[in-house]
C-alpha cells in the first residue's frame, strides 16, 4: 500500500472500497465522538453503507471531484481526511477530517491536511481551500486556524444536526497565503 508518513507510527493512505470492513470497525469505535458535530457516522452504519460511502468517493476521485484518505496509527485505521469538494475548473476545493478519540490531540489531522492542501495549491494549481464546521465544533475550528486559514463567514442556523439547528463557519486559505516549504 502506498502511504506517506505523518509521524513515526502514523501514515496517510488512499482509503478505498476494499477497506470497507476496517472502515466500519473504525467508525463503530468512534461513532459517538465523530458524530457529535458531523453526519459521517450516520451514513456508515453497516457494511453496505460503508461500501457505498467509499464507493461514492472512488467515483468522485475518478471524476477528479473529491478524494478520501485514511490515517493509520500502528497499522490501525483511526481517522481520515478528504477533499469533500474539488473543482479543478474553478480552483476551489474543501477539505474535511475526522478521528476516533484515541487518535485525537496529536496533530495528525493538521499534518494530514497540510499534505492535502499543499498538493491542491502547489501541484494542482488550485486557488482556494475551504473548511466548513459547526460553530460549536471548537476542535475543528482550532485545526482550521492551525492550518493558517482565515475565518470568513458564518452561515446562521443552516445546519440541522440531530434535531438542532447549528451555525456553520467558513474558513479558507488562498494559494497566495500558503507558506513556501521550509528550505526553498
Ligand atoms: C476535528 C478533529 C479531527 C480535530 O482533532 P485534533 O487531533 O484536535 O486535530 P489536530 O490534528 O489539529 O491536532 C491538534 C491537537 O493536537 C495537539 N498537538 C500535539 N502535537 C501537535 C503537533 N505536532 N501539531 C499540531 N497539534 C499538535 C494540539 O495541541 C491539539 O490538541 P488540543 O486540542 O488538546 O490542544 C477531531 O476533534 C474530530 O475528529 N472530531 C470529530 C469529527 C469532526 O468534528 N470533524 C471535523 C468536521 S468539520
Amino acid at each position: 500500500m502506498f502511504s506517506i508518513d505523518l509521524a513515526a507510527d502514523a501514515r496517510l493512505f488512499p482509503l478505498e472500497i476494499w477497506h470497507a470492513e476496517e472502515f466500519l470497525a473504525h467508525m463503530d469505535r468512534g461513532r459517538e465522538y465523530i458524530g457529535e458535530h458531523i453526519q459521517l457516522p450516520d451514513f456508515v452504519t453497516d457494511l453496505d453503507s460503508a461500501r457505498a460511502f467509499l464507493s461514492a468517493y472512488a467515483q468522485k476521485t475518478a471524476a477528479d471531484g473529491g478524494r478520501l484518505y485514511g490515517i493509520r496509527v500502528d497499522g490501525k485505521l483511526v481517522g481520515g481526511v478528504l477533499f469533500r469538494i474539488f473543482e479543478a475548473e474553478t480552483g476551489n476545493c474543501e477539505v474535511g477530517c475526522w478521528l476516533e478519540p484515541a487518535a485525537a490531540g496529536r496533530g495528525l489531522v493538521t499534518a494530514a491536511c497540510r499534505i492535502l492542501i499543499d498538493w491542491a495549491l502547489r501541484e494542482r494549481g488550485m486557488h482556494r481551500v475551504e473548511w466548513r464546521a459547526s460553530s460549536a465544533n471548537h476542535k475543528s475550528l482550532a485545526t482550521a486556524g492551525r492550518l493558517g486559514m482565515k475565518r470568513e463567514a458564518v452561515l446562521r442556523e443552516n445546519y440541522l444536526h440531530r434535531g438542532v439547528r447549528q451555525d456553520t463557519e467558513i474558513w479558507a486559505v488562498l494559494a497566495s497565503e500558503w507558506p513556501e516549504p521550509a528550505g526553498r
